[in-house]
């Protein structure tokens, strides 16, 4: 199946992150969300992330504006959902998501292939929902999604083989590159990723390190590129937690018990980065650690 429009459900972090590289691949983007002003925002970062690559000379000038000019920003779900392929990249909440899939059923065209980039939801009972589980899939790209090689493909229990050869050939086009994983809570990446930054921060709350040592060591002592509460504010302290509580929920095992610690900071609303206040206070020109 030959894929050249793709259409993104939500302008946040991650959604603006794919318009991005399918976009510079050459791909028709129909970008959607419920709030102009984020997707005002989504468009600006895009252009500010081109024009970085541009800085330092990964795509040309050219490339920039042509990516820019395959993007179409809107209001309306129904121009989203008129594509060959849809990724849903709204809030890691369920119930969210299964209104988005209603909203969209309308709109598919007969071979439109639905996926979700959820980092933890069980893409078979997303799927369930749906009119059409067999051409559904898990597409579970990492932050920042430009520079990030990988991209998680997560078949439900329904998914068929040309729908998950559509989506690598997808991956393939985007020059990055694929894990296949089972769907289980959180797939690969975050089953292991979440869970250390989740002892990262009872590290935190049993008085082991402060902030700072706590990121200093595992950058110093594991050669992590970003410290994991850094990560935490990077990803987003919701996310984490509602990825915590998927793990906890879905395995019933205690190991996976989301820290107090990081839902006293959620229920602050000190979600990292994009609120500016997580482990770090982000409102000055350094970020200052908040504990
Ligand atoms: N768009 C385009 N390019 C970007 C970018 C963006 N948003 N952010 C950074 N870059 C580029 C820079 O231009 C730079 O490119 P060059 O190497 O060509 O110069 C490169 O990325 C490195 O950037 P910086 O030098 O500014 O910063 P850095 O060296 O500190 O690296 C980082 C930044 C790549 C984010 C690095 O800190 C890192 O890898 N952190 C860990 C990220 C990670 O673990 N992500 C996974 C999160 S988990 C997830 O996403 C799954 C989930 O579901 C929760």
């Amino acid at each position: 199946m030959d894929i050249s429009t793709i259409g993104i459900v939500g302008a946040g972090q991650m959604g603006n992150g794919i318009a991005h590289v399918m976009a510079l691949a050459g791909y028709s983007v129909t970008l959607s969300d419920v709030d102009q002003d984020a997707l005002d925002k989504a468009v600006a970062l895009i252009e500010k992330n081109l024009d970085r690559q541009v800085s330092r000379e990964k795509i040309s000038a050219e490339e920039r504006d042509s990516a820019l000019s395959r993007i179409t920003a809107t209001l309306d779900i129904a121009k989203a959902g008129a594509t060959d392929l849809v990724i849903e990249a709204a809030t890691e909440q369920e119930a969210v998501k299964h209104k988005i899939f209603e909203s969209l059923a309308p709109h598919l065209l007969p071979h439109t292939i639905l996926t979700s980039n959820t980092s933890s939801i069980s893409i078979t009972r997303l799927a369930s929902r749906t009119d059409r589980p067999e051409k559904f899939l898990g597409f579970h790209f990492m932050n920042p999604v430009p520079v990030m090689q990988l991209v998680e493909l997560i078949r439900g229990i329904a998914t068929d083989k040309e729908t998950y050869e559509a989506c690598m050939a997808v991956v393939d086009r985007l020059g990055k590159t694929a894990a296949s994983a089972e769907d289980f809570p959180a797939f690969i990446v975050n089953r292991i990723l979440v869970p250390m930054i989740n002892e990262a921060v009872y590290t935190l709350y049993e008085g082991v390190g402060n902030v700072r040592s706590i990121d200093l060591a595992m950058k110093l002592g594991a050669n992590h590129p970003m410290g994991p509460l850094e990560l935490a504010d990077f990803i987003g302290l919701d996310t984490c937690l509602a990825i915590m509580n998927v793990l906890h929920d879905g395995l019933a095992d205690t190991k996976y018990r989301p820290c107090p610690l990081l839902t006293k900071y959620v229920e602050a609303g000190w979600l990292g980065r994009k609120t500016k206040r997580g482990f770090y206070d982000y409102r000055g020109d350094e970020p200052v650690p908040t504990r």
